[in-house]
């Protein structure tokens, strides 16, 4: 039994020593440290010090997104697949600061800092039927963006529950009119514009945005 437990543990040390690929990882690894200064000094000022948002800027929520899904957007803003539409002087504000910031490991710094913030919350909607709401998203919007709103690495899908109300609505509107996701590189953006014919009345939408609120009832991931 000892004997097992040894030989255990002295395999194990090798197996270390034997994937040197484990310590000398060629890979950035992310400095969500670093990531927080940065944020602090380039981006607080617009999207809030907690990654809340500020409605009176339109500045979305960015608490909670996963790393992935937020370095991407910055890419996306970064090649025009955000922000280009002529119409969409806020697109192309946040374009401007994406292409204006060159160090794309300060953007990884930030992305891993961003997932670490709690997905913010925020008044429920009135008018709004948070039932028919729950009907469209567990036969629509669930089976990427994950049962409970949360996001869904898997498929590029981020999380919806900590975005305010009036910005989930107004990039649903940005996806069906071609301002987002309509990039012929947009592999992502053009899988959630696919989708936004199966929705064609605004009011469904603000129904679904009232149901994710009741699923964001606690903070965190
Ligand atoms: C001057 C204000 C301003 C500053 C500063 C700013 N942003 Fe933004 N950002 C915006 C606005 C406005 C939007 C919404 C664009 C839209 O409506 O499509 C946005 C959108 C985004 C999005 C898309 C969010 C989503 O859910 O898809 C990301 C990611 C983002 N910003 C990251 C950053 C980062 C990182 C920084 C700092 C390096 C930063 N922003 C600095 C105003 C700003
Ligand atoms: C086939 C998978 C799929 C389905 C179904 C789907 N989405 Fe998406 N959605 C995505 C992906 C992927 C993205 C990220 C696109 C990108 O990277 O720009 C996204 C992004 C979004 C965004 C932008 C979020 C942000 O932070 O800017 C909103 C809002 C959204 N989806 C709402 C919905 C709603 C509402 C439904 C249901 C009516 C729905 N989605 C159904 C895949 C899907």
């Amino acid at each position: 039994m000892m004997l097992r437990k040894f030989l255990l543990i002295a395999l194990t040390g090798l197996g270390a020593c034997a994937n040197p690929s484990k310590n000398q990882s060629a890979t950035f690894t992310p400095d969500s440290k670093a990531g927080a200064k940065a944020y602090t000094e380039h981006c607080a000022s617009c999207h809030g010090q907690l990654g809340e948002g500020v409605l009176q800027l339109q500045s979305p929520a960015l608490g909670g997104l996963d790393a992935a899904y937020v370095y991407r957007q910055m890419m996306n803003f970064k090649n025009e697949y955000r922000g280009h539409a002529p119409q969409d002087t806020l697109g192309q504000q946040m374009a401007t600061i994406a292409k204006n910031i060159l160090d794309t490991l300060m953007l990884r710094n930030i992305s891993a800092y961003v997932e670490q913030l709690s997905l913010p919350q925020y008044p429920h909607q009135a008018n709004a039927d948070a039932k028919n709401g729950k009907e469209i998203y567990q036969s629509i919007c669930g089976s990427c963006h994950g049962s409970s709103g949360k996001g869904n690495p898997k498929f590029n899908a981020p999380a919806l529950v900590g975005l305010q109300p009036w910005y989930i609505t107004g990039q649903f509107k940005k996806f069906k009119n071609g301002w987002r996701g309509s990039h012929p590189a947009d592999k992502w953006g053009a899988q959630m514009a696919a989708i936004t014919s199966l929705v064609n009345d605004e009011q469904s939408i603000y129904d679904v945005v009232a149901y994710l609120q009741t699923e964001n009832t606690k903070p965190g991931k």
